[in-house]
């Protein structure tokens, strides 16, 4: 079954895209996961300049926003195996990221791994990606700005029911 991760904080600047790149790449390399990442930041598409993908590319997220399956060759695939959903580079994208669910819905079973690379902020985009995930990994740095919003994030996570880490340390 395929296990949906969303890498939220709240506050933007606190490494949540270079969790993710990495994450995704170790998970892929080292683990032998099949692993998809997802970069839903529209406004701020890095996670796919990690990966070197610096030009306008065949296929983004906005294409899967718009009902279009990813197939195996839609795929950006990084020499480690993590396969990537880049984010559009335009400005002027009028993506509905509400379609996340959906878009979970269309990759199960061809993955072991979806990984959300989230936006920051506490917006309709972020509920919408807390609704599609199975569980959340929050990051913070250390200051009371960036510990308040991850904190935020945690409560509306506890609100939908979603398992976080910060509840599992909690309990232990
Ligand atoms: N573990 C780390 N230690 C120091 N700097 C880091 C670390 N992780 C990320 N950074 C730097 O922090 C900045 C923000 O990282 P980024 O992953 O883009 O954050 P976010 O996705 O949360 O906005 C970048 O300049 C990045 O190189
Ligand atoms: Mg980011």
């Amino acid at each position: 079954m395929t296990k949906v991760i969303g890498v939220l904080s709240g506050k933007g600047g606190v490494g949540k895209t270079t969790i993710v790149a990495n994450l995704g790449a170790a998970l892929s390399y080292i683990f032998k996961k099949k692993v998809v990442l997802i970069d839903c930041n529209v406004t701020a598409s890095h996670l796919r300049l990690h990966f070197g993908l610096y030009d306008k590319t065949a296929f983004t997220i906005e294409e899967v926003s718009e009902g279009v399956v990813p197939t195996n060759h839609s795929f950006h695939v990084h020499p480690s195996g993590v396969k990537i959903i880049p984010a559009p580079l335009a400005l002027n994208s009028k993506m509905d990221l509400k379609k996340n669910a959906e878009l979970v819905k269309n990759l199960a079973n061809s993955c072991d791994i979806v990984i959300f690379d989230c936006t920051p902020g506490l917006g309709r985009e972020v509920i919408s990606v807390c609704n599609a995930i199975d569980e959340a990994l929050i990051v913070t740095t250390p200051d009371i700005p960036s510990v308040t919003d991850a904190l935020r994030t945690i409560i509306i996570l506890e609100k939908l029911e979603k398992k976080n880490y910060w509840n599992n340390f909690k309990q232990s």
